[in-house]
């Protein structure tokens, strides 16, 4: 009989570490929730730092508006004697215009084409400005005499300075427009005598 009740006793005691294994799951998930609580917090953190900096990127743009640095229509090209008779293309690229140099004259020629405004090639072996897009030419002095274009090439004002160097200013145009009986090339300012 006690064994019996010995055995009772031992079976009745058995479950005793299942009941212990309910508080240390009650701190896996404790864990987990805390883990999951800081990767929430992680990623608002990171969500507000990610807004805060887009703010600040576009409140410094501000200091720095979309602007269009242009070359200044005014620049000095030097000395007559810098250039050689005929064409000259040093200005080309940097301020679009062509210095054109005879004995005792000189002018320098806007390169934009008067049909719609392309920068035309100069040709040194056949002495005309062709035009790439519509088949304008202009001779060596900028006036046209085939395609399109109504009219010669203008050109820019120049001015000779105190120190001998031409100055010139791409912004006054001066137009030779025959139909309209504009004739500005014998302008003091559209031809140098050198
Ligand atoms: S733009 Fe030069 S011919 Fe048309």
């Amino acid at each position: 009989m006690s064994e019996d009740v010995k055995k009772n006793a031992s079976q009745t005691a058995s479950p005793q570490p299942a009941a212990s294994a309910g508080p240390a799951k009650t701190g896996n998930a404790q864990e987990r929730a805390e883990s999951i609580n800081q990767g929430r917090r992680k990623m608002v953190l990171a969500c507000l730092w990610g807004y805060l900096g887009v703010n600040f990127f576009m409140f410094l743009r501000y200091f720095f508006p979309r602007t269009l640095f242009q070359p200044n229509t005014q620049f000095n090209i030097g000395y007559p004697s810098d250039f050689s008779y005929g064409v000259n293309q040093q200005f080309l690229q940097s301020n679009r215009v062509w210095v054109r140099k005879d004995p005792g004259s000189l002018f320098v020629i806007h390169a934009k084409c008067t049909h719609l405004g392309c920068t035309p090639d100069w040709e040194p072996t056949q002495h005309i400005f062709h035009c790439p897009c519509h088949g304008s030419e202009y001779d060596i002095n900028g006036i046209n005499f085939a395609g399109p274009a109504p009219r010669p090439m203008d050109r820019c004002w120049i001015a000779m300075q105190a120190d001998g160097t031409i100055q010139v200013d791409k912004a006054r145009l001066f137009l030779d427009e025959p139909y309209a009986g504009i004739d500005q090339f014998n302008d003091p300012h559209a031809i140098l005598s050198i």
